[in-house]
């Protein structure tokens, strides 16, 4: 079973092997990652640090699928055009990271990528109302970013479903689509029902990287997605 043309699961590389991360990236694809989530922590916006351009440019040639930037840093703007060179495809930020989250969408765009801005747990969803037509992807945090392998917070779920609504608004009145990707605990026993929540791309680190068959829990997330597909809560329009 594959839900892949309308969801995608994107493993977060923060839960691999650093050591080995061309060979990770390779096998994750291989058992049918659709992206790879980079996260990129600067020890200032938020309390860790993790990896930059350098190595994105060094997984580039490991794999084509897209690689997805997740930048929590401050400032923003001029890391930008650095993962673009570095092959990323699409970059997303913290809204409250950036003086001008308006020009550092425009920024990633600009330079051949697609956007998006990211929202805290406590972040409200309003910072994207007026930057509609600049968004590829929205992507609620469901954890605090700064570390793998926390436990989904609950109230996620009904902010993804007014999320769903704003975008589903937007897209009915003619605007682009927009992608709603979830990050953090998001794991097999829980997917369905993020899936019903309105979300569609799935971002999941300790859940994957943990496991020795990457294929069996990737295969076992498809199942649940479809399960929340067919589930009374889920609405698509
Ligand atoms: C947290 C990162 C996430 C994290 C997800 O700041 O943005 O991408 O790696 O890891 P899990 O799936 O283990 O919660
Ligand atoms: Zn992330």
């Amino acid at each position: 079973m594959s839900t892949s043309n309308t969801t995608r699961i994107a493993p977060s590389l923060l839960s691999a092997d650093f050591a080995r991360l061309g060979e990770e990236v390779r096998n994750v694809v291989e058992a049918g990652a659709d992206w790879i989530h980079f996260d990129v922590m600067d020890n200032h916006y938020v309390p860790n640090l993790t990896i930059g351009p350098m190595v994105c440019q060094a997984i580039r040639p490991h794999t084509t699928a897209p690689i997805d930037v997740h930048l929590m840093v401050e400032p923003v703007d001029d890391i930008i055009p650095q993962f673009a060179k570095a092959g990323a495809d699409i970059i997303t930020f913290h809204p409250e990271a950036s003086r001008h989250p308006d020009r550092s969408l425009a920024l990633i765009k600009d330079h051949g990528c697609r956007a998006g801005l990211v929202f805290n747990p406590a972040t409200p969803l309003d910072w994207m109302d007026y930057v509609m037509d600049k968004l590829d992807i929205i992507l609620l945090m469901s954890v605090n970013p700064g570390f793998g392998g926390q436990s989904f917070i609950p109230t996620t779920l009904a902010k993804l479903k007014q999320a769903r609504q704003k975008i589903d608004q937007w897209t009915q009145l003619g605007g682009q689509p927009i992608l709603l990707e979830v990050d953090g605990g998001v794991k097999v026993d829980n997917i369905a029902q993020i899936r019903a929540a309105g979300a569609d791309t799935f971002v999941a680190g300790s859940a994957i990287f943990s496991q020795t068959d990457y294929k069996q829990v990737i295969q076992a997330m498809r199942t649940e997605i479809a399960k929340g597909e067919t589930s009374a809560e889920f609405t698509q329009p």
